[in-house]
């Protein structure tokens, strides 16, 4: 079957993280063409430009996980007003040395869950902002602002009965725009 490998990247570390279980739960909703696999950034040492020549074992596991990958899928939380310096930091990693930027031209979608009412608004702007520098393609619409509330997750880790349709059609409208964007060549099916 044709398979379209999506590189997952969170934005929390945190152990409880509703990102984490948000991105969890939301690739139950794919169909079985797209398998997903989450890409860790906990490991990456700060950026230092230094280092470019001789980039960390952690920092080529990731850069080739992502080079790999037929799109990508940012969960992340918003933190004062931003996304989360790991998450930053990851980006910037990927993005050096000048000419091995291993973002550009992959698809992604981005959501996010907040305590907050504006449900990551922010952080996602800030997002896009950097993805769009970096030369990737990002899902305009349907965007995801997602508060957490009680039931957002049911007791299994899935997404919540109430939720279920909102986060079906992103996913749908996800999926649409990795196959459209994607280079998988002819030979990976
Ligand atoms: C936050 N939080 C937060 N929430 C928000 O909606 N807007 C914001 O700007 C911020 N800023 C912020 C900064 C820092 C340093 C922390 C630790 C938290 C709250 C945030 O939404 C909440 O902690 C989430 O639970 C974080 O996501 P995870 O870790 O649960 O995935």
């Amino acid at each position: 079957m044709s398979t379209y490998q999506i590189g997952v990247i969170v934005g929390s570390l945190r152990r409880d993280s509703f990102n984490q279980k948000l991105a969890t739960a939301i690739v139950k909703l794919a169909p079985a063409e797209f398998s997903f696999n989450q890409i860790q950034i906990r490991d990456l040492p700060l950026y230092n430009q230094d280092d470019d020549e001789n980039q960390a074992a952690s920092v080529i596991r990731m850069k080739t996980e992502i080079s790999k990958a037929d799109g990508l899928l940012f969960v992340t939380p918003e933190y004062n007003r931003s996304i989360p310096g790991v998450l930053k930091n990851a980006l910037d990693h990927g993005s050096r040395p000048h000419d091995q930027n291993v973002w550009t031209g992959k698809p992604a979608g981005i959501l996010g869950v907040s305590i907050g009412s504006a449900g990551t608004s922010m952080a996602q702007q800030h997002l896009r902002n950097v993805l769009s520098f970096l030369d990737v393609a990002v899902l305009r619409q349907p965007e995801a602002y997602i508060q957490h509330r009680d039931g957002l997750f049911a007791e299994d880790g899935t997404i919540g009965e109430r939720s279920r349709p909102f986060m079906q059609n992103w996913m749908d409208h996800y999926v649409a725009w990795v196959k459209q964007n994607s280079s998988c060549s002819d030979e990976h099916f």
